[in-house]
């Protein structure tokens, strides 16, 4: 099997170059320079020329609060960018794959959100990637998006990293609690998308395996629960103890907002797929055995 990867440096395309090193796929990416979501008709000429068997968007504008005050390139890179790939891929008769986010939702039900719970973006960024959701819907009815959030792994920028930084310097960390959702290792996205990746290409013409899913780690957390995990597993690797002091959201302003509800329910990645990601906990302590390590 082959698949041709939007990104290269990105959290989940890396993951997938290697979980795809490790079980025999060929992962092919399509990053910048050379590759911009901005110019997309570079990487429209290259879908058409690979010999890819599925077509996976990695690559998006992700930077949330930046987003605010560049809504125009938000949009050009999530939607416009997404949408020419999907287009792409449908005119070679490929399945694409899309990553989306729980930002597409308000935050404020009571339970974790389902696929067809009402979309509500509260911000620029997941605005810009509910229209590249629609984008891609519409281009190529071989699509599946996967909605992921709070994605953490060894490489690029992430909160698990963030935390190691700030644990260097500080005895304590002030991390909001009151914002709920599920941590979701890349590694264990990229092995998921390797395992639906397999099924499209099994049974292109099964309409189920096509849609919205939601894809995240097992278990809820709060800012702070996850803090808290990042540095009792630190302390592992000789790193002194760090206190996690619990604040409000509107005690850490920023520019973007963000749902207080990030919970995705994922039965139905599960019922359709068999897939159901490990628990965020299982996935965390190799992330940071990998970063401290030695
Ligand atoms: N990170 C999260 O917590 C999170 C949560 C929910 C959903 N998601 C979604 O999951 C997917 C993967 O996220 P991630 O964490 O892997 O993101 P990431 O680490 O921020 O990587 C984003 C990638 O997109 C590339 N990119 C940005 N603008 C581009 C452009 N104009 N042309 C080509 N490439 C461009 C970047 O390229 P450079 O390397 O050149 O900068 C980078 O490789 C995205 O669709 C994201 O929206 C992420």
């Amino acid at each position: 099997m082959r698949l041709l990867v939007t990104g290269t440096q990105g959290q989940v395309a890396r993951a997938m170059i290697e979980r795809g090193a490790a079980t025999g796929v060929a992962v092919e990416t399509l990053g910048r320079p050379a590759y911009d979501l901005l110019e997309p008709s570079g990487i429209a000429q290259a879908i058409g020329a690979a010999c890819a068997d599925v077509v996976v968007n990695a690559a998006a504008y992700t930077a949330v609060d930046k987003a605010e005050s560049e809504p125009d390139l938000a949009m050009r890179v999530n939607r416009d960018g997404a949408g020419a790939i999907a287009q792409a891929a449908a005119k070679r008769g490929l399945p694409v794959i899309q990553l989306s986010t729980d930002y597409v939702f308000d935050g404020t039900l009571e339970r974790p959100y389902r696929e067809d719970d009402p979309v509500a973006p509260i911000n620029v960024y997941g605005g810009a990637k509910l229209a590249g959701e629609r984008a891609v819907a519409a281009a190529n009815p071989t699509h599946v998006v996967l909605r992921t959030a709070w994605v953490y792994s060894p490489f690029g920028a992430n909160f698990v990293k963030t935390m190691l930084r700030l644990g260097e310097t500080r005895a304590a960390v002030n991390v909001v609690a009151d914002q709920w959702g599920s941590p979701t290792s890349a590694l264990d996205i990229a092995d998921a998308v390797l395992a639906i990746a397999r099924r499209l290409r099994a049974a292109p013409r099964d309409p189920s395996l096509y849609g919205v899913f939601h894809l995240v780690g097992s278990g809820e957390a709060t800012w702070a629960d996850f803090a808290k995990a990042i540095f009792s597993e630190a302390e592992r690797y000789g790193r002194k103890p760090v206190g996690v002091v619990p604040i409000a959201t509107s005690d850490y302003p920023t520019l973007a907002r963000r749902p207080a509800n990030s919970r995705l329910d994922t039965a139905k990645l599960q019922k359709i797929y068999g897939i159901r990601l490990p628990d965020w906990r299982a996935s965390l302590a190799p992330c940071v055995a990998r970063l401290l390590g030695r």
